[in-house]
């Protein structure tokens, strides 16, 4: 055999015994790079006389073809291996049960839920939604509600209070949503229809108490607001929350200084079985507080009273949402644990409306 026909069995070989393309580029180069076993052979042809390249340089540019196209039907055939591993190895069952989404898989807390709830049932009798900061001012917080300074009622409420700030100015941490009544009143001109949820703040810890917890404050600003449109709107509300056809309600006599005749509201309820119910039963539970805005927070708004009268509710939501939900302890609801928000949290895309239903 020649040295050609050798080298070309033994390339022709190589190529063969290639496995992947990195194998097969390196037996390329061995033979057809710039110094390959056939690029040297190719660069003999021009010290050749006309017979030896009549019939030697026709065998090496022979050989030369035949190494190339050996190597491009090995390329093919590597490629398409290659794909036909992948093929199988990556096979998809699509008998498997589908993954849920995030959207599907995640939970709304329960007091976004009360919060969402809430909103639903104002919003269908013409209240919307206002915010203040949870940062709040002295003024705001106590003394555009009518609490004197230096009054008892100021450390009634467990206030966390920062540092005096360079102007000798104390801010407190908002111990209830009613700042926000004057600060929509500054802005707003009646009639004014509003619920502010949001979160309140007093040094307090236990198993129905938190530092930080949630309110939602009502506010009616009208010309003829009175005590009995309290009364229907809190009843209507409360069938609504609970879900029950009637509530009876009670109406106390109270103290705020920012409502005048205050009151306190309880709800009968059925506290003999494992849960509360409402709407039946011989006991009473107070659900929140209310009364005629005060003439003096009138005036803070920069309203005048003989023009304009009030009335205003503020309700603990983390407690009713125990109720309702039948949460037993309060300090759960700020742990994080996927765990109780996968038990009591509620499915992202139920949302709560009048026409659904609430909690359904
Ligand atoms: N701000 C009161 C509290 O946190 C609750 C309250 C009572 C709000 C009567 C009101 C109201 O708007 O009229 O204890």
């Amino acid at each position: 055999m020649s040295d050609i026909d050798q080298l070309n069995a033994s390339l022709l070989a190589e190529i063969a015994a290639a496995n992947d393309e990195a194998a097969l580029e390196a037996v390329r180069v061995s033979a057809l790079g710039k110094k390959g076993s056939v690029s040297e052979l190719l660069k003999t042809l021009g010290a050749m006389t006309p017979e030896e390249r009549q019939t030697k340089g026709a065998a090496i540019n022979t050989l030369k073809n035949a190494v190339t196209e050996a190597l491009a039907a090995r390329k093919t055939t590597l490629r398409q291996e290659a794909i036909n591993a992948r093929l199988k190895a990556e096979t998809v069952d699509v008998s498997l049960p589908v993954r849920s989404s995030p959207a599907e898989r995640g939970r709304i807390h329960p007091i976004s839920q009360i919060v969402d709830e809430i909103t639903a049932i104002f919003a269908d009798m013409g209240f919307s939604i206002a915010e203040g900061p949870d940062i709040e001012t002295d003024y705001y917080n106590f003394t555009a509600l009518n609490f004197p300074e230096g009054h008892p009622a100021r450390e009634m409420h467990d206030t966390f209070f920062f540092h005096p700030d360079e102007n000798g100015e104390r801010k407190v941490l908002r111990t209830h949503t009613s700042p926000v009544q004057v600060r929509t009143m500054e802005t707003q001109k009646p009639p004014i229809r509003i619920i502010i949820p949001g979160k309140t703040y007093r040094q307090d810890s236990d198993a129905t108490h938190s530092p930080m917890f949630h309110q939602v404050e009502g506010l009616v600003v009208d010309k003829k607001a009175n005590v009995a449109n309290i009364r229907w709107v809190l009843e209507e509300f409360c069938k609504t929350f609970f879900e029950v056809d009637s509530v009876t309600m009670r109406f106390r006599p109270s103290f705020f200084p920012f409502t005048e005749p205050s009151f306190e509201v309880d709800i009968q309820c059925d506290r003999s079985g494992p849960i509360v119910k409402f709407g039946e039963g011989s006991d009473w539970m107070e659900i929140l507080g209310c009364g005629m805005v005060h003439p003096n927070v009138l005036r803070y708004g920069g309203l005048d009273p003989d023009e304009y009268q009030g009335f205003a509710w503020g309700m603990g939501l983390d407690r009713i949402a125990m109720l309702k939900y039948g949460m037993p302890d309060l300090r759960d609801f700020f742990n994080a644990d996927v765990r109780w928000m996968t038990h009591y949290g509620f499915r992202p895309l139920d949302m709560p409306t009048l026409f659904g239903g609430l909690s359904a």
